[in-house]
């Protein structure tokens, strides 16, 4: 079965959240699940810096009369993918695509006012490859990621080429494409798209409205957010269309990608441990500590946020409960970029608690991986959560997840409490309410188990134990993959 992906993102060549390292990880995934995946991806230099036997595939002609080419290559072999490295097929238009900041947002953090023809493009080169573009290969069904892929259900359901069906996942939904209805004309699809029954969303247009809609089955990346964007509350105005598409929605949750992520063999952290053997977390510990100029202490619970700062992460939660943690004695690392005042009332912190609270402001791959290895506690407590990965790290590598009961962090840590302590199923602290005061329980709940190194030790190797790898969520991909072409074979004769 042939499937191409379509994203913005892909690890290790672009990342600015989780969703590269899900789009990094699962070509490799389902190509043991038994898929033969191509990724399209835009041009961003850092995707055409790392692309490597790059091809000239072919040339299409976008609706607002620029003409692209399709790049065909290969892409570094990591992680799961190293055995078989990825095909890609990259998007050659420079003019939408070479710029200076991140790949939405100018320098200034403003989002590009051609973002409607930078991610149009992409919706319609999944159109053309998926109706021959490239003789040599094409695909049996189209799988796209997230608002920057969602016009391609809208191009193949609606352009003249033969049908083709398409899976649309969605990652977040707080984040949606909107655009002014002026863009509409410059899309290139019919003017009865724009309604209602389309993408039309409240007098503007929306790209993850446009996947919602035309896509023949809509999945999001855990089992409990797939019910939360059901709600208003989480719905972000989509609720509705979600509702009525109910019974094409499923939830596949997010995995790791255990060849990147796993403390015995991870190439960034100075000591290898393992569940087995965990001596080499001290020595990663005290390390990190140091290199964050926190004091040196192995008795200190060592509290650690890894993120984008916004939001949707909770980290007001988490400056309200700052006292806490120094009061009971222990530390806290963030690694983070985004909001600036975030920023800056985690660096006051930092100096009001110096040697107990530190700030690492900027995006660091390595670090990231040293942080899991030397922390004991992963700080989640996420207003809304699809599905989270930095949990799940935390567990493999040790460091017990804090989260807040919502998506996919409901979905992966188990809260010890008296009965999940005599069971052994109980894998971290887990509060419900989004408020101060249950936040900073959960804290104190945290330090409390941690004076009883018996007790921490075994809600540990529980959480070490855990199988995140992707063999379980490819294998449902796949099976849905292959409902969808079974229905779709019968609906077209
Ligand atoms: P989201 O996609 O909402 O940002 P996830 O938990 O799914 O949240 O994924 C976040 C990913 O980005 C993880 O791989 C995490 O390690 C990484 N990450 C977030 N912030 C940083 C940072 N400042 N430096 C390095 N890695 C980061
Ligand atoms: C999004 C979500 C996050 C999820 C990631 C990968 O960025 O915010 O919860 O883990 O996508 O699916």
């Amino acid at each position: 079965m042939r499937v191409l992906q379509v994203s913005a993102e892909i690890f290790p060549l672009l990342k600015t959240g989780g969703l590269a390292d899900v789009t990094g990880a699962l070509p490799a995934a389902l190509a043991s699940a038994g898929c033969e995946v191509r990724v399209l991806l835009p041009g961003f230099p850092a995707i055409r810096a790392g692309l490597q036997g790059e091809q000239a595939v072919g040339r299409f002609t976008l609706p607002w009369g620029e003409t692209v080419g399709v790049l065909a290559g290969t892409l570094p072999a990591v992680g799961g993918a190293a055995d078989q490295p990825v095909r890609a097929y990259v998007l050659d238009a420079p003019g939408l695509y070479d710029r200076a900041g991140n790949p939405y947002e100018d320098a200034q953090r403003r989002p590009y006012a051609d973002n409607h023809r930078r991610f149009a493009a992409l919706g319609w080169a999944a159109e053309r490859l998926a109706h021959g573009l490239d003789p040599a290969w094409a695909p049996h069904l189209v799988h796209g990621h997230d608002w920057h892929a969602g016009l391609a259900p809208a191009c193949l359901k609606l352009s003249a080429g033969k049908p083709v069906p398409c899976i649309h996942t969605v990652h977040n939904l707080a984040y949606q494409g909107v655009f002014p209805a002026e863009t509409f004309g410059e899309l290139g699809l019919p003017a009865s798209a724009f309604q209602v029954e389309g993408l039309e969303f409240y007098g503007q247009l929306s790209f993850m409205k446009a996947g919602l809609y035309y896509a023949d089955r809509i999945t999001t990346v855990s089992v409990t957010y797939s019910h939360e964007i059901q709600t208003p509350e989480q719905g972000f105005g989509l609720d509705g269309l979600l509702r009525t598409r109910r019974g094409d929605l499923c939830g596949i949750l997010n995995a790791v990608d255990t060849a990147i992520w796993n403390p015995a063999t991870d190439v960034h952290i100075p000591r290898h441990y393992s569940a087995e053997h965990l001596a080499g977390k001290s020595h990663c510990k005290a390390a990190l500590q140091q290199e964050a100029g926190l004091a040196v202490s192995k008795q200190a619970p060592l509290f650690t946020v890894v993120s984008r700062l916004t939001e949707q992460k909770g980290l007001n939660l988490v400056l309200a409960g700052i006292d806490t943690v120094v009061e009971g004695g222990g530390q806290l690392l963030v690694l983070g970029s985004g909001d600036h005042e975030l920023e800056s009332a985690f660096a006051h912190a930092a100096q009001r608690h110096a040697g107990s609270v530190a700030l690492r402001v900027g995006y660091d791959e390595p670090l990231a991986h040293r942080i899991f290895a030397g922390s004991d506690i992963t700080l989640v407590p996420s207003r809304f959560e699809p599905c989270g990965l930095t949990q799940m790290y935390g567990l493999l590598y040790g460091s017990l997840p804090l989260v807040r009961a919502v998506g996919g962090l409901a979905d992966t840590v188990v809260d010890a409490d008296l009965a999940t302590l005599e069971d052994g199923t109980a894998t971290g602290i887990v509060f419900a309410n989004f408020s101060e005061a249950h936040y900073r329980h959960a804290v104190r709940r945290a330090l409390a188990l941690y004076r009883q190194p018996r007790t921490w030790s075994r809600v540990r190797q529980t959480g070490m134990h855990q199988d995140f790898g992707w063999t379980r969520s490819a294998r449902q991909y796949h099976a849905l993959y292959q409902s969808v072409l079974t229905d779709f074979a019968r609906a077209h004769p």
